[in-house]
C-alpha cells in the first residue's frame, strides 16, 4: 500500500526490552524477525544495559530513564518490581512524544513488550494501542505462576477457583511444587513481591496476543492447557535465534572467539561446554568443585567463567592453585563465548548448563545433550522438561562435589548409560528442522502473527 504522495505504508511496532542480556537478545531477534515481515521497528529500552544500537541500523532506538543505578539488587523479583514502577512515567512520555511526531505512512499500531516489562501493557491500554506480551522463556511458566496465591488468599493468581487439570506433562513438571522447591530466601522475596506477580499475570490477560519463544513439539500440551484459561491467542514462534534471518551480535559482553580456534583442535563430540548464562552466581566452593570435577573427568572442556559469576572475587584469582598445570591444553576458559557457534561446533558433545531458556533451546537446536544444574526461576522448570519430559539431559542434584561431577560428565559424554540421552538429543535436532520448514509449525505461527498485527 502507498500514501497519496506515493510513500510506502508500513506499520511501526514499538518493542520494549527487559534490561538483562538474554532478554535483550531475544527481543532483538524478534525485532529482526518482524522487520523481515515488513514492519518498521522502534526499540524502547531502559538506560541500564543499553543494547548497542550501532549493530542494528535498521531499527530506531529510544532510551528511557529507569533510575536503576541506585537500586540494590536484592533478588530478581525485586528488580522486576522496581523497574516496572520506575519506567511507567518515562515510557508514557516517550510514547506521547512518538505518537505526536509519527508520520502517516509509518504509524505506531502496537506495543510488543517482554512479559517482565508489564508496565508497557498499561501504557498501551492508555493510548488505546494493542499490547502484545512476549514470553522469552517457556510457555509452562505461565501455568507455574498459577500456584502463587493472591495476597488476600482469595484463590490463585491466574485461576481464581481452580488449578489447571493435571495432565502427565503438568505432573512431570511438578508445577504444584515448583515454588516449594525454590530456596527459602527466594520464596520469601516472591511472597513479598506478589503484587508484582499479580500485575505481571494481569498484563498477560489484557494483552491482544501472546508470543512464546518455543516450538509446538516441545510444549504443545502445555500451550493448549494454557490456552484453555485465556481468551488471548498464543503464538508459538520459536526458536527466535533460528528464525531471525541474520543478526549482528546482540551481546553486551565481548565474545572471546579464541575458544573457536581451540575447539577446532578437538576431536568431534569430545568437548563438554560449561556455561551458566548471564545472571547466575555460585560461591567459591562450588567453583572449586566445578574446576576439579572438570579436570578429573578427563574430558576436554570449554568453560565460561563470567566476571561476577562468583561474588566479590576477581576473575583471575578464581581458579585453584595447580589447576592450569593439571589441565594443560585439555581445558579452555573464557569470560564469555560465542555460545551459539560453540554449540554448533562438531567438537562439542555435551552442555553443562544452568538451564536458562535460551541455552536450553540453543542446545536442543544443535542436538547437544545437557547436564543440568538450575539456579532459580524458570530454570527449575526447564530442568524438569529436559530430564523428565524430553529426556535429553541429566540433572546434577544437591551439593556440587567433584566426584559426582566426574561421574555425571562421563555418563553424559561417553558411558553407554548415556547413549539413550545422546541419541534422543539428535532426534530432537531433526524435529527442530521440521518446525523451521516452509509449512512447519513455527513458520506458520509467524505468518499468523503477522496477519494478526496487520489486522489491529
Ligand atoms: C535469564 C534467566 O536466568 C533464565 O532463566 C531465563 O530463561 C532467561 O533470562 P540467562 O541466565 O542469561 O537468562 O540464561 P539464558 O536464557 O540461557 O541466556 C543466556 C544467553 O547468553 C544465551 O542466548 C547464550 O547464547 C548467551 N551466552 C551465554 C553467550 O552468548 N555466551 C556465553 O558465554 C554465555
Amino acid at each position: 500500500m502507498a500514501t497519496p504522495g506515493g510513500q510506502r505504508v508500513r506499520q511501526r511496532l514499538v518493542l520494549v526490552v527487559f534490561p538483562v542480556q538474554s532478554h535483550i537478545t531475544s527481543m532483538l531477534q524478534l525485532a529482526t524477525i518482524l522487520h523481515s515481515k515488513g514492519f518498521s521497528i522502534t526499540i524502547v529500552h531502559p538506560l541500564l544495559n543499553s543494547p548497542n544500537s550501532s549493530n542494528h541500523p535498521e531499527f530506531t532506538f529510544v532510551p528511557i530513564s529507569d533510575n536503576m543505578a541506585e537500586t540494590k539488587l536484592v533478588s530478581p523479583s525485586y528488580f522486576i518490581s522496581v523497574l516496572n514502577k520506575n519506567c511507567v512515567r518515562p515510557f508514557e512520555e516517550c510514547m506521547d512524544q512518538m505518537l505526536q511526531t509519527e508520520e502517516q505512512h509509518d504509524r505506531i499500531t502496537c506495543i510488543i513488550y517482554d512479559a517482565l516489562t508489564y508496565f508497557a501493557q498499561d501504557v498501551a491500554d492508555s493510548f488505546k494501542l494493542a499490547g502484545i506480551n512476549v514470553r522469552t522463556s517457556n510457555a509452562a511458566s505461565m501455568l507455574a505462576y498459577a500456584v502463587v496465591r493472591r495476597p488476600d488468599d482469595q484463590g490463585y493468581i491466574f485461576f481464581p477457583d481452580c488449578m489447571p487439570e493435571e495432565t502427565s506433562v503438568i505432573q512431570s513438571l511438578n508445577l504444584k511444587d515448583i515454588i516449594q522447591s525454590m530456596p527459602q530466601k527466594e520464596r520469601d522475596v516472591m511472597v513479598e513481591q506478589r503484587a508484582a506477580l499479580i500485575a505481571l499475570t494481569d498484563s498477560v490477560k489484557k494483552a491482544s496476543a501472546i508470543i512464546v519463544n518455543t516450538m509446538d513439539f516441545l510444549e504443545q500440551e502445555i500451550v493448549m492447557k494454557t490456552q484453555e484459561h485465556f481468551s488471548t491467542t498464543i503464538f508459538t514462534i520459536g526458536p527466535f535465534h533460528k528464525l531471525a534471518p541474520t543478526i549482528s551480535s546482540t551481546s553486551i559482553l565481548e565474545e572471546d572467539a579464541t575458544c573457536i580456534s581451540w575447539l577446532n583442535k578437538q576431536v568431534p563430540k569430545s568437548v563438554i561446554y560449561v556455561s551458566f548464562g548471564s545472571v547466575a552466581k555460585m560461591n567459591e566452593n562450588e567453583l572449586l568443585e566445578t574446576a576439579w570435577g572438570l579436570a578429573n573427568s578427563e574430558q576436554p572442556f570449554l568453560w565460561v567463567v563470567r566476571p561476577g559469576l562468583v561474588r566479590d572475587v576477581d576473575w583471575l584469582d578464581l581458579l585453584p592453585k595447580g589447576f592450569a598445570e593439571r589441565i594443560g591444553e585439555r581445558g579452555c576458559i573464557v569470560k564469555w563465548a560465542p555460545q551459539k557457534e560453540v554449540l554448533a561446533h562438531v567438537a562439542v558433545g555435551g552442555f553443562w548448563s544452568h538451564c536458562g531458556w535460551n541455552s536450553t533451546l540453543e542446545s536442543i537446536c544443535e542436538g547437544i545433550p545437557m547436564l543440568c544444574r538450575p539456579f532459580f526461576g524458570d530454570q527449575l522448570l526447564n530442568v524438569r522438561y529436559v530430564c523428565d519430559v524430553w529426556k535429553v539431559g541429566l540433572e546434577l542434584e544437591s551439593e556440587l562435589d567433584r566426584v559426582k561431577i566426574v561421574r555425571a560428565v562421563r555418563r553424559l559424554m561417553v558411558d553407554t548409560e548415556g547413549e539413550d540421552i545422546r541419541q534422543r538429543a539428535m532426534e530432537f535436532k531433526k524435529k527442530v528442522d521440521h518446525c523451521l520448514r516452509e509449512s512447519g509449525s513455527s513458520l506458520n505461527g509467524l505468518n499468523e502473527l503477522a496477519e494478526k498485527i496487520l489486522s489491529v
